[in-house]
């Protein structure tokens, strides 16, 4: 008999993990190391978010708070959703969690019986697939390609659609691949059927077009949310969800059992930060849009394979196939040699074998140093 339990013996590791521990230990041996895996805000968090927690926690709000979150931050989550989106919600159905990564969790085990599929595209971020074998369900994946930008396509969706299929996951700006799902495709995906889950995380880090939530299209969704990436506030563990009103009650009683409250201080740190960073959230979109142009246009110049712009988030996955049919190989041959870490396109997929994943959370300097590196690397290899 195990002493550990299956599922926690099953779990996958975050192979970018792997690629920074291994960053760490050759930056303890004394070697410079230019990060471009990383996958969070090189900025610091505003100040005025910072001075609104030091006053939630002069003011004695240290203690657990309603499960669902404070009225005030749940209010002010409704009234962001309404005036960027045109969307009416109901401080009722939001619940403000731990990060986005616990209502991730609660979402999948509010909706998936064991057996039951979920649509997936294949790249994805990691976590997706991960918590659904976790729960014993299974995730079904979809293909998208570079060409399209790794655009989903709505028809092979719904080929994969069977009786089992009780959601389907979209993830737009995405993780790995920058891409912006168009307001037609997310409408068609919305009238297929099944619930979708719209993970919202990368809104705001939008650099042309407009970004859509799922709720201007479907109230049968649930859409995920979080402070982490456009506030800067990883380290604060700040996110939301915001549920059709039959599922609230069941996620707030995973809520209540399994983390109690979303942290206090962090929530009113929250509430700050939708009313007050505006310009600092600005400053920061226009500096990742001037790092994201650099690097489109260094790495295709280096022969990677990017057929389309990157239009969100902070990441793009670039073809690196000319170079190693391995990309765990290969991002591990990078950081050794040239001093440049890189994610491999495996942690996010079969369909992502043969790519990279490069990161413009780091400053332009770093950038033009990691892919000179880069570059007189491969020019050697
Ligand atoms: C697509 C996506 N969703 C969710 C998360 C989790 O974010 P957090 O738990 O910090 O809110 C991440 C983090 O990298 C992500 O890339």
């Amino acid at each position: 008999m195990n002493r550990v339990a299956k599922r926690a013996l099953e779990i996958p590791p975050f192979i970018v993990m792997d690629v920074l521990e291994k960053a760490y230990e050759l930056e303890r041996k004394g070697h410079h190391i230019i990060h471009l895996e990383i996958g969070e805000p090189d900025f610091s968090t505003p100040e005025c978010i910072c001075e609104a927690a030091c006053e939630s926690i002069a003011k004695g709000e240290t203690h657990y708070t309603h499960s669902l979150g404070i009225i005030e931050l749940r209010e002010a989550i409704c009234e962001h959703y309404e005036k960027k989106y045109g969307v009416r919600v109901d401080p009722e159905q939001v619940l403000v969690t731990s990060g986005t990564s616990p209502a991730l969790l609660m979402i999948f085990s509010a909706l998936l019986d064991s057996g039951d599929e979920i649509i997936i595209s294949d790249p994805h971020y990691p976590c997706y697939p991960n918590f659904a074998n976790f729960l014993g369900a299974k995730p079904v994946f979809v293909n998208v390609y570079e060409e399209e930008g790794f655009q989903l396509r709505p028809k092979e969706i719904m080929e994969k659609i069977g009786p089992r299929t009780k959601a389907i996951l979209i993830n737009s700006p995405s993780n790995p691949t920058g891409n912006l799902l168009s307001s037609t495709r997310i409408k068609k995906i919305a009238a297929l059927g099944p619930t979708v889950i719209s993970d919202e995380i990368y809104h705001g880090l939008v650099y042309g077009e407009k970004e859509h939530t799922i709720l201007e299209f479907t109230d049968n969704a649930f859409v995920l949310n979080g402070f982490s990436k456009l506030y800067a506030m990883t380290g604060w563990r700040l996110g939301y969800l915001i549920s059709p009103p039959d599922f609230i009650r069941p996620i707030q009683k995973m809520q209540q059992n399994f983390f109690i409250s979303a942290g206090s201080v962090s929530q009113w740190a929250g509430l700050a930060a939708l009313k007050k960073a505006r310009h600092d959230v600005e400053q920061m979109k226009t500096i990742y849009d001037e790092r994201r142009t650099y690097m489109i246009k260094r790495v295709r110049k280096m022969g990677f394979g990017l057929p389309v712009e990157p239009a969100g988030a902070f990441y793009m996955l670039v073809n690196a196939k000319h170079l190693s049919e391995s990309s765990y190989e290969l991002a591990f041959e990078i950081l050794e040699k040239a001093k440049v870490g890189v994610t491999p396109g495996i942690d996010f997929g079969q369909n992502a074998e043969g790519y990279l994943r490069l990161s413009y959370a780091n400053s332009l300097d770093n950038i033009k140093e990691g892919l000179k590196r880069l570059e007189k690397y491969l020019n050697r290899r």
